[in-house]
């Protein structure tokens, strides 16, 4: 069977990242999380204090951009691949509030975007890859044989993101969620450099009023049908 690329964008706290995994899993294809390469950068903007009363100094981040390496790595407890910022594991440490605040102002900067982008695609050379993100069938796979745009209503992303964060035993409240995916949504849409936008030949998945599985069941039916015509 053929193996073709697989792109997953769309709005934050959709449920990309869950069905992308899944979607992988059961093609026995390469899931990668774009959105925590971002993150990573975030991360290290973060913790080299580049980052003062929430303004970002873009200058110095650029400037710090050859010394930093992201890597994914297999983690055999969770079967999930773990990020990971020159060998140092920092899955648990990029899914903090402090990054989510800070992430979208360092996606924003074209440096950042040149320098993933081309690891993106490099990733991709051997096909069999589910890949989610903001710009991946726009800008990263422009040619991927399947494309998808996930949606849902900002009340639902955020309340996904506050059960999440509450689980996880982060003390935080929804009116902040559901500021800052409100504030994300803006940024990431209104970006001069590969703003979220659903491509023209993307199918529309809004997971609104949809379960997982159901998610899941039209993203394989979708997969297959693709590979089967391909
Ligand atoms: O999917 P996520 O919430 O983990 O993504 C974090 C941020 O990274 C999000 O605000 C937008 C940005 N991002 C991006 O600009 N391009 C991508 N391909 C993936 C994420």
């Amino acid at each position: 069977m053929r193996r073709i690329i697989i792109a997953i964008d769309g709005h934050s706290s959709t449920g990309k990242s869950t069905a992308a995994k899944q979607l992988a899993g059961h093609l026995d294809y390469v899931y990668v999380d774009t959105g925590a390469m971002y993150r990573a950068i975030a991360f290290h903007a973060l913790s080299s204090n580049l980052v003062e009363n929430g303004s970002l100094d873009k200058q110095a981040l650029i400037a710090a951009l050859p010394g930093l390496a992201i890597s994914f790595k297999l983690n055999p407890d969770t079967h999930k691949a773990d990020v990971y910022l020159n060998g140092t594991n920092i899955e648990k440490e990029i899914r903090t509030l402090e990054v989510s605040n800070i992430v979208s102002p360092v996606a924003e900067i074209s440096e950042v975007r040149a320098k993933l982008v081309e690891q993106q695609q490099a990733m991709g050379q051997e096909r069999g890859i589910v890949m989610d993100g903001r710009d991946i069938g726009t800008v990263v796979f422009p040619n991927a044989e399947l494309k998808v745009f996930m949606t849902a209503a900002p009340e639902v992303r955020a309340k996904r993101r506050y059960d999440e964060l509450v689980q996880r035993g982060d003390q935080v409240t929804y009116e902040e969620i559901h500021k800052n995916v409100l504030q994300r949504d803006h940024i990431d849409s209104t970006r001069e450099d590969s703003p979220l936008i659903q491509a023209k030949d993307a199918r529309l998945l809004d997971t609104s009023e949809m379960s997982r599985e159901e998610q899941f069941e039209l993203l394989k039916k979708w997969a297959m049908e693709t590979i089967e015509a391909s």
